[in-house]
């Protein structure tokens, strides 16, 4: 998993829990490299997993809950980082199908070891669905971006998930519906 989004996770932390709360869950994930990231280099998965539990302890909120927040936290700083992918689409229905075919495409050529989940999307009436499969456990994460997607773009959407395969995490689908107002 790339650096950035280990120090976009100790990031957030910092900026709404504070420096001694993220300095409390890095002790607490007993890390080899003791919590030094840097943006373009590669590290385990298991350390997110090891940030996001110890901060789970550290502040008595669920590891999904967690888990989506940062995601609505990466999907502000994608849109910082890469706000041309946005400015491409018009709402959530045209930009969410992008990111398999498109946006992890651009990023594969950017870090050509990213790690990234597989998306498989179709329409069923108003509702896309998107189905999220992964050698590792983030649909928490995925759900997060997705949400955020819908803000970023003003769109009245209901997001129903459900696990699919192993139920670990690694497979889910989306179901994506707009809300009539
Ligand atoms: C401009 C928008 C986006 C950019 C630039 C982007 C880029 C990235 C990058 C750099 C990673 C890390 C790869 C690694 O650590 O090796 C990643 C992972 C991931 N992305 Fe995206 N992404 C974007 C939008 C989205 C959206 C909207 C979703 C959800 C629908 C999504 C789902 C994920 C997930 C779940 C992962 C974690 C890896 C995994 O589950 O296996 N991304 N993305």
């Amino acid at each position: 998993m790339k650096g950035i989004v280990f120090t976009e996770l100790i990031e957030m932390v910092e900026n709404d829990l504070g420096i001694e709360i993220a300095d409390r869950m890095i002790v607490g994930a007993d890390l080899e490299n003791d919590g030094a990231y840097t943006a373009v280099g590669t590290y385990d998965h298991g350390q997110l997993i090891q940030l996001v539990l110890s901060l789970s302890a550290e502040t008595n909120v669920p590891v999904p809950e967690l888990v989506r927040s940062f995601g609505v936290h990466l999907l502000g700083r994608f849109h910082a980082l890469y706000p041309q992918f946005f400015a491409a689409s018009k709402s959530t229905f045209e930009f969410l199908p992008l990111v398999e075919s498109y946006i992890h495409v651009e990023v594969r050529k950017l870090y050509p070891d990213a790690e990234l989940p597989s998306f498989d999307c179709s329409m069923n009436g108003q509702t896309l669905v998107m189905t999220y499969r992964s050698k590792r456990p983030f649909a928490d994460l995925a759900e997060g971006l997705i949400q955020a997607t819908a803000e970023h773009y003003g769109d009245q959407v209901e997001i129903a998930r459900e696990n699919l395969g192993a139920k670990d995490g690694t497979e889910a689908e989306f179901r994506i519906t707009p809300i009539a107002c």
